[in-house]
């Protein structure tokens, strides 16, 4: 067997000498190829030494375990990392594990246990680290939300063909996740019935892999994957924050774009996917309740913090014969509308009735709302 490769990274000078005591004393199973005082001389060793293994203290100078685990995590996936804490830091180690640490060992250890644990885990995670080298490389999703403060504007149908829009450009993989967890239908716009939904994934699943979240994913085209929303209503309560933020954080690296369609209650999964957007699409449609709902909701934005260029304003069903003119819209937010879709009822009420997003090849070369949704999608995307 290859000895395990193992970089000690801690602040005392007594703690790593001891440590390599340890390791040495089992034969040929370690090799010890570096050792850092801090977090930054952790990543700038793991270049050159390689290492299987980081054992990590969580407090150093400089860049402590923690920030020093989320960057090996993101840079250096095949590296294991194992945290040393002590008994007082437990909410530290929950930190360190959702940063991507895969295992963690409170001090002061034994010999037997540290061995054992550098073991296992190594032994736990080689198989996956080979299955990881031969995978693509990995991405920096964005995330683009469709969001409203008045239910039935549209944030399903446009997340929906946005989407496919993204998935047809050149090498991009797309994620569609329907997170209106209470009243989800993206599954019912492409004719999908008796899917995995994300109630499943997070009951049944461990969030902690690609891997393991992969059989929880409808593959709609080669380019788009879709995870669909729980099939009743209440199962939205046992669906944590901590939940999609750990989803999130797997999903962010093998995707391009993460399309999160919403549903209308402001609620703490709402807000955690807002925070974390790259672009929100707020829409709104010409309706006078809409408009008034829609002035209120960019205000709360606004309060959030968001920056103006993180919220596109789109107004959705334009239509001019209901009393209210292009002009007036515009009078009421200004220069800010960054699109309009126009009404075509049919086209959409057939495409949802028939499972056919109107974004697909045949359909969209005669659609206008088509047309619209592509500039719309390509404008951001140059953005
Ligand atoms: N551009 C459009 N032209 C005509 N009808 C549209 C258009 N966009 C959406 N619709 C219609 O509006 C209705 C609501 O659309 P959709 O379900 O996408 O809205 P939503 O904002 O996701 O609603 P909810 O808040 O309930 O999730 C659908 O019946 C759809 O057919
Ligand atoms: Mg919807």
């Amino acid at each position: 067997m290859n000895k395990i490769r193992m970089l000690i990274a801690d602040d005392i000078d007594e703690t790593r000498s001891v440590i390599k005591k340890i390791l040495s004393l089992e034969d040929n199973q370690f090799e010890v190829v570096g050792e850092a005082a801090d977090g930054e001389e952790v990543l700038s060793l793991i270049p050159m030494v390689n290492p299987d293994v980081v054992l990590m203290d969580i407090n150093m100078p400089v860049l402590n375990g923690l920030e020093a685990t989320e960057k090996i995590t993101n840079d250096y996936p095949n590296v294991i990392v194992i945290i040393m804490s002590v008994q007082a830091e437990n909410e530290y180690l929950k930190k360190a594990m959702f940063y991507g640490a895969k295992e963690y060992i409170i001090k002061p250890f034994d010999y037997d246990s540290l061995v054992e644990t550098i073991k296992s885990t190594y032994e736990k995670y080689r198989e996956r680290q080979v299955k990881f080298i031969n995978n693509e490389p990995l991405r920096d999703g964005k995330i683009i939300t469709f969001f409203s403060s008045k239910g039935g504007v549209g944030k399903s149908v446009l997340a929906l063909n946005s989407s496919i829009i993204f998935s047809k450009q050149n090498n991009m993989k797309i994620l569609l996740i329907d997170m209106d967890l209470q009243f989800g239908d993206i599954s019912i716009m492409v004719n999908k019935y008796n899917q995995k939904t994300i109630l499943d994934l997070i009951d049944e699943g461990q969030i902690d892999s690609f891997e393991n979240i992969k059989p929880y994913l409808y593959k709609y085209s080669e380019n788009l994957d879709m995870i669909f929303a729980p099939s009743k209503p209440e199962a939205a309560e046992y669906i944590s924050k901590e939940s999609i933020e750990k989803l999130l954080m797997q999903v962010k690296k093998q995707y391009d774009v993460i399309v999160v369609d919403t549903g209308i209650n402001f609620n703490d999964n709402t807000l955690y996917v807002l925070d974390h957007s790259e672009k929100i699409i707020f829409l709104s449609t010409m309706e006078i309740i809409s408009l008034k709902n829609t002035k209120l909701g960019l205000r709360v934005m606004q309060s959030l913090g968001y920056e103006k260029d993180k919220v596109k304003l789109v107004i959705n069903k334009f239509n001019t014969s209901y009393g209210i003119g292009k002009k007036d819209v515009e009078e009421v937010f200004k220069d800010n509308i960054f699109a309009m879709i126009h009404d075509e009822e049919k086209t959409v009420a057939l495409s949802i009735n028939k499972g056919e997003p109107f974004c697909e090849a045949s359909k969209y070369n005669k659609s206008k709302i088509g047309k619209a949704v592509e500039v719309m999608c390509k404008d951001l995307l140059g953005e």
